[in-house]
């Protein structure tokens, strides 16, 4: 299992040692979200926070694009130094195109699925994808509760996905409670906010969400 700690619910004012913290706690990679106040009704950081962020960690950036439009900004998100983008399918009318520019910019490509969107909409463009990410709250905020009916969902977007390597990330609410029935239902990557950083130390909340995962994933 790969923790993704998401900087949402850190301290903007020292995003440098909020970073530095989870990767001594031996995370993953680092989820960061971009949000416009269009796709969503919150508004969040753009490409420069990004590219400050890059050049204070070795982790890989997976950069979730709560954005309309998002083959506007697709080439300045990986020049910011994004290693993966995800972007909504409900934002893309021409998902195909859009991944196959991410690719081109040299990035991965992920795909989310709002809460309400069935996993058979991305069928057709399975073999385009790195990552899908099920989002298990209605993205915009940090914070929320965990929608119970996630947990279907990733098995159906398991049982998609078959044996390509794709990762499945789970998005929103996702605490140490989620860990092991999210791992027994088939997510790679569990994306946490709040049960990082509203915690005491953010360090050891890596390792504890790891160890649920990975305790529970046990038969
Ligand atoms: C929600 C974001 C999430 C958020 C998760 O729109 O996509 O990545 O930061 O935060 P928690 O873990 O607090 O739900
Ligand atoms: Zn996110």
């Amino acid at each position: 299992m790969k923790i993704a700690p998401s900087i949402l619910s850190a301290d903007f004012a020292a995003l440098g040692e909020a970073v530095a913290r989870v990767e001594a706690g031996g995370a993953d990679q680092l989820h960061v979200d971009v949000m416009d106040g269009r796709f969503v009704p919150n508004l969040t950081i753009g490409p420069p926070v990004i590219e400050s962020i890059r050049k204070r960690t070795r982790l890989s950036l997976d950069v979730h694009l709560m954005i309309v439009e998002p083959e506007r900004y697709i080439e300045t998100f990986v020049r910011a130094g994004a290693d993966l983008l995800t972007v909504h399918v409900e934002a893309c009318p021409h998902l195909h195109r859009t991944l196959h520019q991410i690719k081109e910019a040299g990035a991965k490509a992920g795909v989310a699925l709002n809460p309400s969107t069935p996993p058979q909409v991305i069928e057709w463009v399975l073999d385009e994808l790195d990552l899908i990410l099920v989002m298990s709250v209605n993205p915009g905020f940090g914070g929320q509760s965990f929608i119970q009916a996630s947990y279907a969902k990733v098995r159906q977007v398991r049982s998609l996905v078959g044996r390509r390597p794709i990762e499945v990330s789970v998005d929103g609410g996702v605490n140490r409670d989620k860990a092991g029935p999210l791992a027994r239902a088939g997510a790679t990557i569990l994306v946490a906010g709040s049960a990082i950083y509203g915690a005491q130390d953010p360090a050891q909340a890596v390792k504890d969400l790891r160890s649920a995962a990975e305790a529970s994933s046990q038969p």
